[in-house]
């Protein structure tokens, strides 16, 4: 959705628009602070910054470390969602997971024990666990499942799991298994909590560029289409629910600051990857890996912000 004053995307890429909003955020590098709550994560770079653009009209922009892949980690609870609107009733998931922002860090146990085990929605990792648990119950190799949609969604066969990172966050689980085990006594997780968290941490653990996450997310710009497969991805409908919830969830107890700043639907992940969707024009795809105190990308969040003033972009 354009807003009155916005510019074409096409004249802005080919005035540099992509470098001179790099440029402009660069020295906001140092300010953040990589995650090293997964060891595996710790030893990244701080000081890569990318972004790629993919359009409903087919065209590709990007700058910087645009082609470099990274931990997805979060991101992916926005596909796990996908897969379970695939496999799943609509009242079978929403009963047991929520659609309001939490306004909690993302992995935290509070409203949890409060509102009986339901989590308020699939992007912290309480219900992302959920979604996990439900794929688990329906699909006989939920990991190959995965692997599957996001070659396909991306075009790119060689994306795949970083099992190092995976088992980094295997290794340090408490929390996310405490997160299971609470769930479990309120009847809400019906699978082995391992099996599960190992599904979880590998999808987290997808490693992608910008420039792949760009593409593989446009079908949520493109009411659930993509444009090089022939099957919907996901209603015209669900494809508005999915946006809906990244708008009000995806940035965790930052989603208002970023609504305000940015105006668009998007998710992140601790591995410094914001993807942000443009419904109706395109999806686009930030990467720098230093973290504010959300679990936000520092820098990713300030390209987010330039870039939309500069092409005048907001859904709101
Ligand atoms: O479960 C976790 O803590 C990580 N695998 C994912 C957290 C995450 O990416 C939160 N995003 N900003």
């Amino acid at each position: 959705m354009a807003c009155e004053q916005g510019v074409n995307v096409a004249t802005a890429m080919d005035n540099g628009v992509l470098d001179a909003v790099l440029a402009q955020v660069r020295p906001l590098l140092g300010q953040g602070k990589v995650a090293d709550y997964i060891p595996a994560l710790a030893s990244v770079s701080g000081n890569k910054l990318g972004i790629a653009i993919s359009t409903v009209q087919g065209e590709h922009f990007y700058a910087g470390d645009a082609h470099e892949r990274f931990s997805i980690q979060s991101i992916s609870k926005v596909l796990s969602l996908v897969v379970a609107m695939n496999h799943y009733a609509e009242e079978e998931i929403w009963q047991r997971v929520g659609k309001d922002p939490s306004g909690q860090p993302f992995n935290s146990l509070l409203q949890l024990e409060i509102e009986q085990g339901k989590p308020r929605n699939p992007f912290i990792n309480a219900g992302a666990l959920v979604v996990c648990d439900m794929l688990q119950s329906r699909l006989s190799a939920p990991r190959q499942r995965m692997l599957e949609i996001v070659r396909k969604l991306s075009g790119v066969h060689d994306i795949a799991y970083d099992s190092a990172v995976a088992r980094s966050e295997f290794d340090h689980s408490a929390r996310n298994a405490a997160i299971a085990w609470l769930m479990k006594s309120f009847g809400n997780f019906h699978n082995d909590v391992s099996t599960v968290l190992q599904n979880y941490f590998h999808y987290c653990a997808l490693k992608m560029s910008c420039v792949e996450l760009a593409q593989t997310f446009l079908f949520l710009a493109q009411g659930g289409h993509a444009a090089h497969i022939s099957s919907p991805i996901v209603t015209p409908m669900q494809a508005r629910q999915v946006n809906a919830l990244m708008a009000t969830s995806g940035m965790y107890q930052n989603a208002g600051e970023f609504a305000w700043r940015v105006g668009l639907p998007a998710k992140s992940g601790v591995g410094g990857g914001i993807v942000a969707i443009v419904p109706h024009e395109m999806a686009i795809a930030v990467w720098s890996p230093e973290l504010d105190e959300a679990g936000n990308s520092l820098a990713g969040v300030a390209v987010l912000e330039a870039l939309t003033q500069q092409l005048g972009r907001s859904v709101y």
